[in-house]
């Protein structure tokens, strides 16, 4: 390999960087760098609870209630605690456990994950009995029954059936701040506590909390993002280390374990056959989960009443044994009680997606690092010669000027603005990577103004700024905690600002765990200050979403908020999906990393945040052509659609590689491209009610037990189940076709049989099954970018259920603007379903409020199940008089091509089919 001098400075600090994290092998995770449990005192502590903590709840003193809040003292040998407990909307408590007032520190509560402030609901009751209170809110169908002693609060849905218990097995412990007395004796670890050659000093002691949740009824249950583990979670106790989450820069992560990633959301949402459940802890310092699913007998549940509505003696239950090392214990139940209702219910608290610009959904090129613009420039025309479609053109770290973000490589990137207006002249757009760590460089802009502001994280002394190394060597971490912080990075954005930048150029957050290659773990020292006096370990977890939020601000202002920003970041935490997308991290070229890509994004989507992917072809190594082409045809059907590969690796554009592998990679962009006015109305959907464009299969077929678990095969939206092929040499794939629906094959449109199916998966191909009884609009006239496509007609596949009725919707809009916010966008709804004995209907009509002056229509509609051939088919329109249309009939696979209907979306049309 040829390195130019560029790459030698870079490979210096690679080998410096490995030195200083000892790492002496290339190839896995060392997995000395990070903590054990038993390595962490608090972990180990509250996980060795094996009596309960004695709990109880003081019934004479301190009771008292508001409309929608509930107030209690609950006392155990150790201390004295305020209990809060808040009816919030849409079938949503609050339960809070805080130190009492004259607490020696305010504890930090992560509010700003949350989408503004939770919207109460007034208690319908409150009934104080001598050993209880019942509360029950809304509609009063929504119940909590608070057992004073022991302490335990039960919840209830609205079908009445006990679905969670905090508590229950007594494991609840709150260590208080307390004054150090010396000759006291302190739990391990209480005042300092010291991993490898770093010493954790812990001014304020220890504060840790922890409480055990059970979901009541429940096998299942799944979230906990991030990590690279199975999507129903496992149980870990007694078996491994509890789910850690911990945002952490894990270098070559390793599979199936509990290990902690880049992104933490602490949360569970469980489900039966009979009802889902979720719940949030909202805490942003380290949290580990210990896990179990098991049975227990139903007398054991008999204090709480008889209201279980499952057969047979014993009842399955998830329990989930949280612990933090400091803020509050801050439980959100969302009752549900089906997988959409709770779904919502998080989305109300923590927020939504907004809208993507159509861009961000198609095709994502990224490399570490194109190299100059005549890279870039070359790229972009390839992608052309080859015919594939492409959107967007990603520049890595060594695009910047000795990686200081906000600057351009003189040399290499000395015209950028010409760059990025060239790639723009062909309706594309560009990102480039902008980090949290900030070059150590009198000269640079960005230090220097950071610095005489003082807006950098501080030492564990609040005074000296806080530094460590990272891609620029010594570099100073910026405190997004401070308002200023955040009112100067939104500035860097604007274009008099961000040099050579232009509207066309976009945003990748990358190293916001924080990634601290001289710290320990690789990460910010527990006990830097963060503006206010906040310890870095109690917001540990939002800071990466902290920085993306201030980014997205300045994407924002840049434009006064006509454009709609598109983020990129590695770290996460709940409320991350108000502003950014998310992608797995640094992955590699192995089959594993291709398996465990569904399992892992389903949980981010499930757990909220809908807009993930992974590094299609895997960071690390070079992924051999068969596994390129099976991440491409995964990848098409995965939200977030990125090529990446590490600096080492070979090159590996598609036109680099065999004829047959370069166009089976354009075959599968093209099939997302293809599905674009889908994918965009998934997205719109999920900004109406938080529904996930990537969902699980139960999420859809709530009854189907064995599909529980399921990780393999998952839905877009409600109307397609995808099974990548996640195998070596694996030429067909087994697949269970839900019962309760109608399939057909998406390519052929041919009819398939629910249960398990064999389906033939060569190279270059996917199973992919429409659900009968749904309408998925699509482009068929495939384009160099999206926004070639944008205004293209569509072509319509309509799947009959058993009823031969099926119904559907598609949004339109301008594809990069907010002024669909102002009521320009179109959603135009589709029914097709029998209107007499022989004659059936296929209605469109666009929605009232929407005013987008629409370009698209219909150019086709293919029915898949039609079970003969029509005489006659007719359209009537507003606009025009009735017409006849002409259509073919395939009598082997059922289908019915409607040809040239030839109306607007922006109307209403009937068409007539008279058998
Ligand atoms: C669901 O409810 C039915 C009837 O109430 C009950 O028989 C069944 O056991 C329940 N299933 C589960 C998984 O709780
Ligand atoms: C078909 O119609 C029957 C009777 O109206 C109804 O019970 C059933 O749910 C319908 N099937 C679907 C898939 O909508």
């Amino acid at each position: 390999m040829i390195l130019k001098p560029a790459d030698w400075v870079r490979m210096d600090f690679l080998a410096v960087f490995l030195f200083l994290i000892g790492i002496s092998s290339v190839g896995s995770v060392n997995r000395h760098d990070f903590k054990t449990c038993d390595q962490s005192a608090f972990c180990k502590k509250h996980r060795a609870i094996t009596e309960n903590t004695g709990y109880q709840l003081l019934s004479n003193t301190a009771v008292k209630y508001s409309s929608s809040e509930f107030r209690a003292q609950i006392q155990n040998s150790q201390n004295k605690l305020d209990l809060r407990i808040f009816g919030i909307e849409d079938s949503t408590w609050r339960i809070q456990i805080d130190e009492p007032e004259g607490a020696l520190r305010k504890r930090y509560v992560p509010e700003l994950a949350l989408n503004g402030i939770p919207k109460a609901t007034n208690f319908k009751s409150v009934e104080i009995e001598s050993d209880k209170t019942t509360i029950t809110a809304g509609d009063g169908k929504q119940k909590m029954i608070i057992q004073y002693s022991p302490f335990v609060i039960n919840v209830y849905n609205v079908f009445g059936d006990l679905v969670l218990q905090v508590n229950r097995d007594g494991k609840l412990k709150f260590e208080e701040f307390r004054k150090k007395e010396e000759g006291k004796e302190y739990p391990e670890g209480f005042w300092e506590e010291t991993f490898k050659s770093n010493t954790d000093t812990k001014p304020h002691g220890s504060s840790d909390v922890g409480a055990d949740i059970s979901f009541i009824g429940y096998r299942h249950a799944f979230g906990l993002p991030e990590h690279a583990d199975a999507f129903s979670l496992r149980t870990t106790k007694g078996t491994t280390d509890p789910f850690r989450l911990f945002n952490l820069d894990v270098f070559e992560y390793e599979l199936h374990n509990t290990m902690a990633l880049y992104v933490s959301i602490p949360y569970i949402v469980a489900h039966n056959a009979n009802s889902t459940t979720g719940m949030l802890w909202l805490n942003s310092a380290e949290t580990w989960v210990d896990t179990s699913s098991s049975e227990s007998s139903k007398s054991l549940f008999a204090k709480v009443g008889s209201f279980l509505s499952s057969s047979g003696d014993s009842i399955p239950h998830y329990d989930a044994h949280f612990m933090s090392e400091s803020g509050l214990v801050d439980i959100f139940v969302f009752t549900g009680p089906t997988p959409q209702d709770v779904q919502r219910q998080n989305a109300k608290l923590t927020g939504t997606t907004p809208l993507p610009p159509l861009f961000a959904l198609a095709y994502h090129q990224c490399r570490w690092n194109y190299n100059d613009e005549k890279d870039v420039a070359e790229v972009n025309a390839n992608f052309d010669k080859y015919d594939i479609p492409m959107d967007v053109i990603w520049l890595d770290i060594e695009h910047t000027d000795g990686k200081k973000y906000f600057t351009w490589d003189p040399n290499r990137f000395g015209t950028a603005k010409d760059m990025i207006n060239n790639v723009a002249s062909t309706g594309r757009k560009m990102v480039t990577i902008i980090d949290p760590h900030i070059k150590k460089d009198d000269n640079y802009y960005v230090y220097k103004n950071a610095k005489d502001k003082g807006l950098f994280v501080k030492r564990a002394d609040g005074v000296t700024d806080y530094e460590g190394h990272c891609w620029p060597g010594a570099s100073e971490y910026l405190d997004f905690y401070h308002p200023e912080t955040r009112s100067y990075w939104k500035s860097l954005f604007s274009f008099d600002s961000y040099q050579q930048s232009t509207k066309d150029l976009f945003t990748w957050n990358d190293m916001n765990e924080p990634s601290v290659f001289s710290g320990p773990e690789i990460t910010m020292h527990r006990d830097s200050i963060h503006y206010g006096g906040i310890e870095h370990r109690e917001v540990h977890n939002m800071y990466g979403m902290m920085y993306t939020s201030a980014s997205f601000d300045g994407l924002m202002a840049r434009t006064d908020g006509q454009d709609r920003p598109f983020i990129l970041s590695r770290a996460g935490f709940v409320g991350t999906q108000r502003t950014a997308a998310i992608w797995t991290g640094d992955n590699a070229a192995q089959w594993g990393h291709l398996e465990i890509t569904p399992p892992m994004t389903l949980s981010l989507s499930i757990a909220g945040v809908p807009f993930i992917g992974s590094d299609v072809g895997g960071f690390f190594g070079n992924p051999d052509e068969q596994l390129l082409v099976r991440w491409y045809e995964a990848g098409a059907f995965i939200p977030f659609f990125r090529a990446h590969a590490h600096i080492d690796t070979r090159r590996r554009e598609p036109w680099l590689f065999s004829e047959a592998t370069r166009l089976q990679i354009r075959d599968a962009i093209r099939r997302r491209y293809a599905l674009l006015p889908y994918w965009y109305t998934l997205f719109y959907e999920h900004t109406q009610d938080g529904s996930p464009p990537m969902r699980p299969i139960w999420y859809e077929f709530p009854k189907e037990e064995k599909l529980y678990a399921e990780h393999n095969a998952f839905m877009l939206g409600n109307a397609i189940l995808v099974r990548p092929v996640l195998t070596a040499d694996t030429y067909s794939v087994s697949i269970d076709l839900p019962q309760g629906a109608k399939w057909y094959d998406w390519e052929t449109g041919a009819a398939k049989p629910s249960g398990t199916i064999y389906a033939d998966a060569k190279l270059g191909s996917i199973p992919v099954y429409q659900r009968g009884g749904t309408i998925v609009p699509t482009w068929q006239r495939i384009r160099r970018a999206s926004s070639l496509m944008k205004d293209d007609p569509y072509t319509l596949f309509v799947a009959l259920d058993e009823n031969g009725s099926a119904s559907g919707e598609v949004y339109a809009d301008d594809g990069t603007t907010h002024e669909y916010q102002k009521g320009q966008y179109l959603v135009t709804k589709f029914q097709y379903k029998p209107e007499k004995s022989n004659k059936f209907v296929f209605i469109g009509e666009p929605s009232e409020g929407g005013k987008y002056p629409t370009k698209n229509w219909i150019e086709r509609i293919e029915v898949r199940g039609v079970k003969q051939v029509p005489q006659h088919i007719e359209i009537i329109r507003a606009s025009d008089p009735t017409e006849k249309l002409e259509f073919t009939y395939d009598r082997d696979l059922q289908k019915l091509v409607i040809r040239k209907p030839a109306v607007s979306t922006g109307q209403s049309f009937q068409i007539n089919l008279q058998f």
